[in-house]
């Protein structure tokens, strides 16, 4: 083992080396505020892919995920999450993928206990909007820094001061822009370096499928060419140099203030500035801590979690895949690793990288890669795998469901298969399962954060447990912790429902909507609700 003058082994530098040339995150949004389209762009930059088309096809809408399951394919969206390896300038750039519409559920959520930053893209014309708050309130539960690109601004929208007022007020979020933008939402000139005071001009390219030309000019230059557009622009620079709005490392890095970035994801403006920010300012892949509070240096050796699972990926093979994130030392194809609930050992013959739509083998991967394990029917969500001295991370948490079913067999004679299944599903996280004495164990309610997991779970139970399964819709929206002295009397109360969660045994209060549970809380002040995490 050669050793240099740190006394650090040879492996222990490279994996120190390559964890710092990393950067892990996600892009948290709402539908069509561009995530597909900045994806494109920000791939468009790297080596990865060589044309925008190839991630974003315009009539055939394959994202960067792919159609993995038949069901899937049916809908013609894509349940699964994936990630994106995109090399930029000697680093590794890692974008974890964050379904939305329809399959917006639990790993959304999930996704972002894998990542080390998030980029909150919001529509220059609407702002903060309900998705991407969900996803910030997971954000903000785990200190994650969060760099907010404002998209779209290549189209009328709203003043940029009036968002940056509305992040700070609705969520606290201090914004401290990195650049501003020349010429108003809509007419769209430009970037000043609020740091540099250097001007990039923006020259429009038809289709957005080349890099927008953009053109550096120096103030004096500037002020010739854009004339009032720039006189405004100077004047609000000075306004957020009088407030302090500028960037600050120690704020970011505790998810308290977001550098802001302006740009048309569409057209690539601005999508090299952001670029640039991930690589300078969202940190590495740093030590993660485990169980017991002890931080897990990069350097020592593999460990990783899972962060999600995929059944049924492989038409061919009834396989499920686990996708971890490697979160310490280098790990290599072959490795036996260890499984630590089970304490069993795992092979990892055969382990994927996960780029776009294609699965291709990969030899090594460092921290802060996606490595997907296949044939990995023993794993669940939250599971730490590791190699030499044994580490557990701290579970992934569960998040407030906001869609509930109960759930029975269609055949009342396959109840072992359909009890075993529903435990299977329970365990993996793909539902949360939920009773009660009333209810009895032969209709559980199934609970989700989105309503596509139940399509999942009817698949699952048909071809994987042999125990095809009816489900009904309950009319409940809202799901609160409770404990045992309030819960009997939120049970007798209309429009609410206690029930036991079966992972943890929690109690939860079921609520049918928003104002139901205002109500509640109205009239029964002393009664103990606690919202869960995202969502409520
Ligand atoms: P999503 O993944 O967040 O749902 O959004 P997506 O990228 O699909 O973008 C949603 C719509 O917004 C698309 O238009 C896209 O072209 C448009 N868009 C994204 N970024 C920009 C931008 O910077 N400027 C402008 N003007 N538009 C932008 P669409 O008509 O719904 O789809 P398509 O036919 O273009 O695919």
């Amino acid at each position: 083992m050669s050793v240099d003058t740190t006394g650090a082994t040879k492996q222990e530098t490279e994996v120190a080396h390559e964890a710092a040339r990393r950067r892990t995150f996600a892009v948290i949004s709402h539908p069509d505020a561009g995530k597909s389209t900045l994806t494109e762009a920000l791939a468009l930059h790297s080596a990865a892919i060589s044309s925008a088309g190839a991630v974003h096809g315009k009539g055939d809408r394959r994202g960067v995920t792919s159609d993995w399951m038949e069901m899937e394919q049916d809908r013609g969206i894509s349940i699964t999450s994936a990630a994106l390896r995109i090399d930029y300038d000697d680093r590794v750039l890692n974008l974890l993928d964050t379904p939305g519409h329809a399959d917006f559920s639990e790993d959304t959520y999930r996704v972002l206990s894998a990542v080390d930053c998030a980029i909150m893209l919001l529509d220059s014309a609407k702002g903060l909007e309900p998705q991407t708050l969900k996803l910030f309130d997971v954000c903000r539960a785990r200190k994650m820094p969060v760099i907010t690109f404002v998209n779209k601004w290549d189209r009328p929208g709203r003043e940029p001061l009036e968002l940056l007022d509305e992040i700070e007020q609705r969520i606290g979020l201090r914004p401290t822009p990195l650049n501003w933008p020349v010429g108003i939402a809509g007419d769209f000139r430009g970037l000043v370096d609020r740091r540099s005071g250097t001007y990039t001009k923006m020259t429009r390219t038809p289709g957005g499928a080349r890099k927008a030309i953009e053109e550096v000019l120096d103030p004096d230059r500037a002020a010739e060419v854009e004339l009032d557009a720039w006189t405004q622009a100077q004047e609000e620079i000075e306004l957020l140099e009088a407030l302090g709005a500028d960037f600050d490392a120690e704020s970011f890095m505790a998810g308290e203030s977001s550098p802001v970035l302006f740009g048309a994801a569409l057209s690539n403006f601005g999508v090299g500035q952001l670029l640039e920010a991930i690589v300078g300012l969202a940190p590495a892949p740093s030590a993660k801590v485990d169980e017991k509070d002890e931080p897990r240096a990069v350097e020592t050796p593999f460990s990783g979690q899972v962060f999600k699972m995929q059944a049924n990926m492989d038409k061919n093979h009834r396989d499920r895949m686990a996708f971890v994130r490697v979160s310490s030392g280098r790990f290599e194809r072959g490795m036996v690793l260890t499984h630590a609930v089970t304490g069993r050992p795992f092979a990892t013959k055969y382990t994927q990288a996960v780029f776009g739509a294609d699965r291709s083998t990969i030899d090594t991967a460092f921290p802060g890669d996606v490595i997907a394990l296949v044939n990995a029917q023993a794993l669940s969500v939250g599971d730490t795998l590791y190699d030499g001295p044994k580490v557990i991370y701290p579970p992934i948490p569960s998040f407030a469901p906001e869609h509930f079913v109960v759930a029975r067999a269609k055949d009342a004679g396959k109840y072992k298969q359909f009890q075993r299944g529903i435990a299977q599903l329970d365990a993996e996280g793909v539902v949360q399962v939920l009773t009660s004495d009333v209810r009895g164990e032969q209709a559980p309610v199934l609970a989700a954060v989105g309503p596509l997991q139940f399509d999942v779970v009817k698949h699952r139970m048909e071809q994987e447990f042999r125990s095809p399964i009816d489900v009904s819709p309950l009319d409940y929206s809202v799901a609160r912790r409770t404990d045992a002295e309030s819960a009997p009397v939120l049970h007798g109360l209309s429009g609410a429902e206690v029930l036991r969660r079966r992972s943890d045994d929690e109690l939860l209060v079921l609520v049918h909507n928003k104002w139901r549970l205002k109500v509640i809380e109205r009239d029964h002040p002393s009664l103990w609700m606690e919202a869960l995490l995202a969502g409520g």
